[in-house]
């Protein structure tokens, strides 16, 4: 079945949906799918911008095929070589064998490792240009957005920006594939998730990538995932610019591991001493449950954090434990942090605690609380000091 849609004359989104896969990276959960979206611009050359993950091959090659009506493809554009958009590549040269590949110089080692390929390669450097006919293409490197190679190619007259991860979503096109023709309200945990999961670990390289492209005038945006944006593009630019500046609202993430409920019951008294001093942003996750995924997504909106677990063999709970790990592996910025603890004899998770807001250089805002089963008045009084002295920081 022909799929492709034309977005611009002679421009033409050939993306697949996946809605199989249930882990985006072998590790992120994806509830709503994902699309991967790769584009051809059709002048007196043939260009396609980025493929696709090689599990829907055959829908991508009947796509493309019916856009070129027996034409041949001269260029293919590789702005990120993860394999759900070099995936394809292998396959559109048994189709294409007179290909040329276009990339930078950190592309194509990573190509040859991967794929062995044996075609032309042309490689571009910041700002080069490529004339295909009546359209100019443009190649900027956005290095670590989110690999070492990432680049992204403005078409010059037409003002659309191919951004690769950049500016992507998770979630499938369902029907609509522009930001007005879809429910972004339904979307947008999926577009918070791309970013804090996929790339919020390179928040710096994004402001890089923000400066450079300012200059540029941009009609439409078409990332490899998620919805093409061409209606709401100064609101996903915004939305990357205060994501990547670690920008957060007023609201406290609380994440706690619990065997038996009584580290429940401190996340949930903290919980009750926020709201009662005008916290409406408290979002509770049982680490056992939740996966980092979306505990991590909400840290990137709230600036409070306030972290539980029970000890677990002398040591912290393992579902709390590879939170930290992923916090720490992101390298988030700009949280306070509070943090408590439940014994049955010698304790354990507080000192994982204390280690980790040293890695973070998030700063505490109270003593910890470390209760012995059941909570006692002293240990609501300290959960209470812990709520305390976090709504004074978020409003201080
Ligand atoms: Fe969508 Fe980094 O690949």
């Amino acid at each position: 079945m022909n799929n492709s849609i034309e977005i611009k004359e002679n421009i033409y989104w050939i993306g697949v949906n996946d809605r199989r896969t249930h882990i985006f990276e072998n590790y992120w959960p994806l509830p709503k799918g994902v699309a991967y979206n790769s584009y051809v611009i059709v002048d007196e050359k043939v260009v396609v911008i980025d493929t696709v993950e090689r599990s829907r091959m055959d829908d991508y090659i009947d796509n493309l095929q019916a856009v070129l009506k027996g034409r041949t493809v001269d260029y293919l554009i590789i702005n990120h070589m993860e394999p759900d958009h070099s995936g394809a590549i292998k396959t559109l040269l048994c189709h294409y064998p007179e290909i040329t590949i276009l990339g930078n110089s950190k592309t194509f080692p990573m190509l040859q490792n991967y794929y062995n390929v044996n075609v032309p390669l042309l490689e571009v450097k910041e700002g080069d240009t490529l004339n295909i006919g009546h359209h100019t293409l443009s190649f900027h490197l956005v290095p670590m957005l989110h690999w070492p190679e990432t680049m992204v190619t403005y078409l010059n007259d037409e003002h659309i920006l191919f951004s690769g991860d950049v500016f992507g979503a998770f979630g499938t096109l369902d029907g609509g594939i522009f930001d007005d023709q879809v429910d972004l309200d339904y979307l947008e945990e999926e577009i918070s998730r791309y970013y804090s999961n996929i790339v919020g670990k390179y928040g710096v390289p994004a402001q890089t990538a923000l400066k450079k492209l300012s200059p540029l005038r941009i009609d439409m945006i078409c990332a490899t995932h998620g919805p093409i944006w061409r209606t709401h593009i100064a609101d996903i630019v915004a939305k990357y610019d205060k994501w990547s500046r670690y920008d957060t609202d007023e609201g406290v993430v609380i994440a706690f591991s619990s065997m038996y409920g009584h580290t429940e019951q401190m996340a949930d008294v903290i919980a009750r001493f926020l709201a009662e001093q005008g916290i409406k942003k408290i979002r509770i996750h049982d680490t056992s449950k939740t996966h980092p995924s979306y505990i991590i997504n909400d840290i990137f909106r709230y600036q409070g954090v306030i972290l539980g677990s029970c000890a677990y063999n002398g040591g912290i709970f393992p579902t709390m434990e590879t939170l930290l790990n992923e916090l720490e592996n992101m390298g988030i910025k700009n949280h306070y942090l509070g943090y408590f603890g439940n014994k049955t004899w010698g304790g354990g998770a507080i000192p994982h605690f204390k280690a980790f807001a040293e890695k973070m250089k998030w700063e505490v805002v109270a003593e910890p609380n470390e209760a012995a089963g059941a909570m006692k008045p002293s240990d609501i009084e300290q959960c209470k000091a812990i709520a305390t002295a976090m709504v004074e920081k978020l409003r201080s």
